[in-house]
């Protein structure tokens, strides 16, 4: 069985333990000695299956099994054995028995608040793995311990007038909720120190003691005896490289109303009135100029090119790198479009709203020299007022192309969750992932291909004699591309000509390619050396515990996504120097999927789950951590900045999720209250 099963079954179970003693309480409370006996029994057999199955979880090597083992389990186990022997005897034989004497037998307190109190403590245990989360700390097991104590207090005392050491009872329980409250919640002094100490910045970003607030007074503090420099002296240059001509755009974000391709209007944040906004195109070597201006946005608005490693002055993260630009306000930016591939655009101010507005388009660059040759459709795939939309259609974009022409689709999800892609017709490949070219890369026929949000992926085949249909999640169609006559490669209307063809000659949507398998990236295409490997020496090791709980995020107490327990701003920052060769470890404890993102730098897969990639090299912007995977990826620390590390569903960054990778002796002039 997979982690991820077991948790479910794990969580399951643990309900269905608490539920059980709660309801045997509950039916002996009622007078019903039969329903009670028969539920004491399931409420045995339910917490006998809870032990194996943490077992079996501490069996495949689940991260966060250590809690279970050392608070959870004792808990139950101890109100078990308890309830079990005070209730279990009489509760059996009035089950046998089922008179009036019995019946009246079985509402004693004595049977009742055990089979409670085995309830509250296996519901005491829940809350401990899914509200208060990771790490498991003594000050949580401790309050947990005494909410559970007070809750069977209080039920005996309800059912009787005469419990012997109440008093004493409570007074400690009150204590241990007290102690444990203090040891859980009151920050620790390191944490209370920082932030407050003006100039004590600069010395933070050096030493990662502490969190979000690189603001250093000018440039003038010193760090570890190194010269610092602002992150606003981090720009692209003025003038493109030799051979580089300058690509000039304007984006002026606006609120307007986007008319659909079928006709459906939305109410949206654009850029120059559209959705998705102005496809951006450059060729590598170019210097890509593009001046922002917000007309209307009032929350204000930057530029992020996801994916795209640029000067981090140039980053677009607001609070960090700049100010977000307000209404009437501009902000230039420029860099070397020194990489090749699809990539994207979007605001990083209030980005979880502002992307989903609209607040978005697309980057591509082509490599030198090579003329456009074929069909290269970019497809940003976009929920937006409720539709899937394509490019901007909500309707099957149709293409026609003679047969024989070469045919690439550029794939990104815009969207905050995943989106599974079928390609039928023909047999393709899948020849780059964010941005980055994979190394031989197989042909591929009926498979899903499961794209994180942020994502990117790049088809590419040859148009066959009959029809291609590119299908959304398995059941959107999204492309359909039909045979046109025609010379081969002429382009069939690559440009503009947008041929609205007989939809009939497509196959018929809802073929079952829900069942297609997904394909694993890890292992397709072909291995070739990298730079590093999961054996190289590591300057930097950092890990990431994805989860939910408790937290405070932006001083609110929250049920927050959380890092290693904390929320953003609260969690450390990962500093680096210039040249390190980093390596992080992303462990996803919770339920939900979490689009990791770095800022600034491409990562290289070196496992996932403890296995090491087969297939080519993945240099990735952003993967999908799914429930209980862990991924072990490296990058070297060669763009100096301050870079932001959040999950790209950006509704989890916006709750928490979100963390600063600082290199040393970097600085900000900016203090954002929110970097997302
Ligand atoms: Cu595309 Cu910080 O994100
Ligand atoms: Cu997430």
């Amino acid at each position: 069985m997979t982690t991820d099963r077991l948790m479910a079954l794990d969580l399951l179970v643990s309900v269905l333990t608490a539920a059980a003693w709660v309801s045997a309480g509950v039916a002996a409370a009622a007078r019903r000695p039969r329903a009670a006996g028969a539920l004491f029994a399931v409420a045995l057999v339910a917490s006998l299956a809870r032990v194996w199955s943490v077992l079996a979880l501490a069996g495949a090597g689940w991260w966060f099994v250590q809690e279970k083992i050392t608070v959870v389990l004792p808990l139950l186990v101890a109100a078990g054995a308890a309830a079990t022997a005070l209730a279990g005897p009489r509760l059996l034989r009035a089950a046998r028995r089922a008179d009036a004497a019995s019946r009246d037998a079985v509402r004693a307190p004595a049977v009742v608040v055990p089979l409670l109190g085995a309830g509250y403590a296996a519901a005491a245990g829940i809350v401990q793995t899914f509200l208060i989360g990771y790490p498991a700390d003594p000050g949580t097991a401790l309050l947990l311990l005494a909410v559970a104590a007070g809750a069977v207090l209080g039920t005996w005392r309800a059912m009787s007038t005469r419990v012997p050491g109440l008093r004493t009872a409570t007074a400690a329980t009150a204590a241990a909720a007290v102690l444990g409250a203090t040891l859980a919640f009151v920050p620790s002094a390191e944490t209370t120190a920082e932030g407050s100490a003006p100039g004590g910045t600069a010395a933070m970003a050096a030493t990662g003691s502490a969190s979000h607030d690189h603001s250093a007074s000018g440039g003038s503090a010193s760090v570890m005896g190194g010269a610092t420099r602002p992150v606003t002296d981090l720009r692209g240059p003025a003038v493109p490289p030799p051979g580089g001509a300058v690509r000039r755009f304007e984006l002026t974000a606006r609120t307007a109303t986007v008319t659909l391709s079928s006709g459906r209007k939305v109410s949206a944040w654009t850029f120059n009135g559209q959705v998705p906004g102005p496809p951006l195109t450059a060729v590598q070597g170019d210097l890509v100029e593009v001046r922002l201006r917000n007309a209307d946005i009032t929350s204000g608005v930057t530029l992020h090119w996801h994916g795209y490693d640029v000067p981090s002055g140039e980053d677009g993260v607001p609070g960090l790198t700049q100010e977000a630009v307000p209404p009437g306000g501009e902000f230039v930016y420029r860099f070397v479009a020194a990489q090749v591939g699809t990539y994207w655009y979007h605001t990083h101010e209030v980005s979880d709203l502002g992307v989903r507005m609209g607040l978005y388009g697309t980057l591509v660059v082509t490599p030198k020299g090579t003329a456009a040759t074929g069909l290269d459709l970019t497809l940003p795939v976009h929920t937006l007022g409720g539709a899937t939309v394509t490019g901007d259609r909500d309707q099957p974009l149709v293409r026609q192309a003679a047969p024989g022409t070469p045919v690439r689709l550029r794939l990104i999800n815009t969207d905050n969750t995943p989106h599974r892609f079928t390609l039928e017709g023909t047999p393709y490949r899948l020849v780059a992932v964010d941005g980055t070219d994979l190394n031989g890369p197989g042909t591929l026929g009926r498979v899903g291909l499961r794209l994180a949000a942020g994502g990117r992926y790049d088809l590419a085949f040859t148009m066959p004699p009959g029809p291609a249909v590119l299908r959304i999640d398995d059941r959107t169609d999204s492309v359909r591309l039909v045979p046109a006559s025609g010379p081969p490669g002429d382009g069939a209307g690559a440009k503009g000509a947008s041929a609205t063809a007989d939809a009939g000659a497509v196959p018929a949507a809802g073929s079952r390619t829900a069942d297609w398998p997904e394909l694993d990236l890890t292992r397709y295409g072909a291995p070739a050396p990298t730079p590093y490997t999961a054996r190289s020496r590591f300057d930097r090791d950092f890990t990431l515990v994805l989860d939910r709980g408790f937290a405070l995020t932006n001083g609110r107490p929250m049920y927050a996504h959380t890092v290693n327990g904390a929320a953003f701003p609260d969690i450390p920052t990962e500093v680096v120097r210039e040249g390190d060769l980093v390596r992080l470890t992303v462990v996803n404890r919770g339920r939900e999927t979490h689009p990791w993102h770095l800022h600034g730098h491409r990562v290289l897969v070196l496992s996932r789950d403890g296995r090491p990639v087969t297939g080519s090299p993945l240099w990735l912007d952003t993967f999908d951590v799914r429930p209980g995977e862990v991924w072990e990826v490296a990058f070297r620390a060669a763009n100096p900045g301050l870079w932001m590390n959040h999950c790209h569903n950006l509704s989890h960054a916006d709750l928490g999720m979100m963390l600063h990778l600082a290199y040393e002796g970097v600085t900000t002039p900016f203090h954002g209250a929110h970097s997302g």
